[in-house]
């Protein structure tokens, strides 16, 4: 240990002794000076072994960052100043900051903000003005965050990007084991892409506003600004029209936002530099509408809420006047609800059927040249998009809207593939990528990773790729409900966060796991249960007794794909009051296991005679497979919940087993009998078949383990 790590190990043991007691601006002078001397010194904070080293957890990463020299050590008492421009919604977002920052680290700092001169201030945010009131897509969300020993400044042209930088400065946080830090770092930091969102689906299962607040909460963490809220489907009408009462009153089976709430989660997500964009689905996907307005349906009725998923026939009536009036009152009302510059109006899977079967539609058709459903629809779109503009709201609509003659002031959110993105930008539309990002799908995080609105070798021009405004998220609710919902969204979502948000050479997938994993912590920090609901609903399922071997099998498997799940629901016929309570619930999508034994055997098959260490550490992971076997069967025969996935913990272990004899021969460099790899295969092999729609997610690497070991000729 040299003199100065001793020294400055010794220094927060001073300061510890105040913690807790309200530091004077003298005693922070003083501590600053100290800290600066004490870190003056070569680039110790640069050293990898040094305790104050920077550590790359941010997520999204900058566009720029250089470590500088030094770090901020967190002390009691630290106050944040605005030295410029300050307003309510700045205060707040900096208090939060402080408080998020306190409860993280038990560090008492100051919430009350101060304002005026920044001599001496420890903590400085600049912003130079507000921004615009409503916050557009053109919303200077750029920050400059300058971390050194003597203090933290963040500057930003206008409150998005302060607020965008605090939650950087959050991720900055660091500990040397006894004390909390920043690390020295310049960061000049702006988004790629203006449109960064995640699309939530309250209609198949409606998602509490308590969820909605945490989902903001961690949308915010990780710098994505568009909430896309999905408020009307088939299954359920969301929220309540004064107007048009009978809309939740028989179309939502009473679950449904109030005004007030949804205008709460408007000012909620403004408060955190978000935008909240609504859906409203038309003319398809409107079975919720109709119920209690069947004058705007175009078949006769009587309707119902739907309970299954997929495509249903009712749609609104294009052919009648009174359609356009209700639509024209309605939106009326709920543009005084959501303030924001975009109204989505859904437009995709519109079947025809009841067009078709409708003979006033059908002449109504003829009389103005409409040759078929489509055009039909491009009618109402163009009929609903005057509507919409008379509220100067500019309409975006999912891709089946993009047909020709349709308006270039439509924005176009593509999610049948990326052509109908390329297509709407060569076409003059702006759009937003959906295609590839869809939550529900449970893709792997790296394959969201690998999706660019932009990519690279795009053939747009330059002012078609401006017209890309960026990407959304999309978690539809088919199949997830409040409790689920967050283990479908966190942390897959931050990887698509950072592809929007992080210059496009930010492409390191083992990096983007390695972050991933801190970001998921941080993220269950503020409430979100991605991680938690794991744990509670293996304890739902198995009651009292160890959970731990149950957990062991739970690591290794991963809910199977939306199209697999969706073919099981129209099977047995799930509906929307099926609980949500089985294996395939309570498992994580992409779980952070997956990625990392991947890794581990990659490295150990690299060289496995000379990563001895690597193969005991492989060895013991395949230990624990085989060991979970009896606590999982004994737990399952007083689980019911469990007895679908009966099969499975025998065939971990028989994984398991497979992974104990490859490490042994290949460690070892003894060959295995003829006939051996086959054998293992085989195993693997009828393990991949799901089994209450789940899957194990080991089987890749196990398999290549196998394929490496050297096999006797025989003869
Ligand atoms: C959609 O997934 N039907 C937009």
């Amino acid at each position: 240990m040299t003199g100065k790590s001793i020294l400055l190990n010794r220094i927060p043991a001073l300061f510890r002794k105040k913690r807790g007691a309200p530091a004077t601006a003298g005693s922070w002078l003083v501590r600053v000076a100290m800290l600066s001397v004490l870190t003056a010194a070569p680039a110790m904070a640069r050293s990898s072994s040094s305790p104050f080293a920077f550590h790359n957890n941010l997520m999204p990463e900058p566009a720029r960052l250089e470590v500088g020299q030094g770090y901020f050590l967190l002390l009691p008492g630290l106050t944040a100043t605005t030295d410029k421009f300050h307003n309510a919604r700045l205060d707040h977002a900096i208090a939060r900051a402080m408080r998020q920052l306190k409860e993280q680290t038990g560090v008492v700092v100051a919430t009350k903000v101060k304002h005026g001169a920044s001599n001496g201030a420890a903590f400085v945010v600049s912003v130079d003005g507000p921004g615009a009131a409503v916050q557009t897509v053109i919303a200077d969300e750029s920050y400059q965050l300058e971390v050194t020993s003597q203090g933290i400044h963040l500057h930003a042209p206008a409150v998005a990007g302060a607020l965008a930088g605090l939650q950087t400065l959050l991720q900055l946080v660091q500990n040397n084991g006894t004390e909390y830090f920043l690390p020295g770092v310049s960061i000049q930091d702006h988004p790629r892409f203006p449109w960064r969102g995640l699309m939530i689906d309250c209609s198949r299962h409606f998602i509490p506003i308590s969820k909605i607040k945490q989902i903001i909460n961690g949308m915010a963490a990780v710098k994505l600004n568009v909430l896309h809220w999905h408020l009307s489907d088939d299954q359920g009408f969301r929220i309540q029209s004064k107007v048009f009462p009978l809309l939740t009153k028989d179309g939502s089976g009473g679950k449904f936002y109030t005004q007030q709430q949804a205008k709460e989660i408007v000012a909620y997500a403004h408060a955190r530099g978000i935008r909240v964009v609504p859906e409203f689905d038309v003319p398809g996907h409107t079975s919720s509408w109709v119920v209690g307005y069947p004058q705007l349906a175009s078949a006769k009725g009587p309707f119902h809420i739907q309970d299954r998923f997929g495509v249903f026939n009712p749609v609104l009536d294009p052919a009648r006047k009174s359609t356009y009036q209700f639509l024209n009152k309605f939106i009326g009302e709920m543009v005084k609800i959501f303030p924001g510059p975009y109204f989505n109006i859904g437009g995709d899977e519109v079947n025809g059927v009841e067009w078709r079967e409708n003979p006033r539609i059908q002449a109504f058709m003829r009389k103005r040249h409409l040759k078929n459903s489509a055009a039909l629809q491009a009618y109402f779109n163009r009929r609903l998009l005057k509507i919409v503009t008379s509220y100067h709201k500019r309409m975006i609509g999912w891709d089946e809207v993009l047909v020709p003659g349709l308006p270039k002031s439509v924005t176009i959110q593509s999610w049948r593939g990326y052509k109908s993105l390329a297509k709407a930008a060569r076409q003059g539309h702006d759009g937003i990528l959906s295609s590839g990002y869809y939550l529900d799908h449970m893709t792997r995080a790296s394959k969201y990773y690998e999706v660019d609105p932009v990519p690279e070798g795009s053939t747009l021009t330059p002012d078609e790729k401006k017209r890309i405004l960026g990407g959304e998220a999309c978690m539809w609710s088919e199949y997830v409900d409040g409790t689920t919902v967050d283990s479908r969204i966190w942390p897959r979502a931050a990887a698509i966060a950072e592809r929007l948000w992080s210059p496009r050479s930010v492409n390191n997938v083992n990096d983007m796991y390695r972050r991933l994993h801190v970001e998921s912590l941080r993220l269950a920090s503020l409430g979100l249960t991605q991680i938690s609901q794991e744990w509670s609903s293996l304890r739902q399922m198995a009651g009292a007794g160890q959970l731990g071997p149950l957990r062991v099998l739970a690591k290794t498997m991963e809910p199977v794909s939306w199209n697999q799940r969706a073919r099981h629901a129209n099977e047995y016929k799930i509906t929307t009051h099926d609980p949500l309570d089985h294996w395939v619930d309570a498992l994580r999508p992409d779980p952070p296991f997956r990625h990392d034994f991947k890794l581990m055997v990659a490295r150990y098959l690299q060289a496995p005679r000379r990563e001895q260490a690597s193969g005991m550490k492989l060895t013991k992971l395949f230990e624990q497979w085989i060991a979970a076997e009896p606590g999982v069967m004994k737990m399952m025969e007083h689980a019911p919940l469990l007895a679908q996935a009966r099969a499975r913990p025998g065939q971990l272990a028989q994984l398991g087993r497979i992974g104990v004899a490859a490490v042994s021969y290949l460690s070892s460099g003894e060959a295995a009998p003829q006939g051996w790899k086959q054998k293992q295969l085989a195993v693997i092999d009828a393990a991949a078949k799901p089994v209450a729609l789940t899957q194990f997610d080991v089987l890749g690497p196990l398999k290549r383990m196998v394929e490496s070991v050297p096999e006797n000729s025989g003869g």
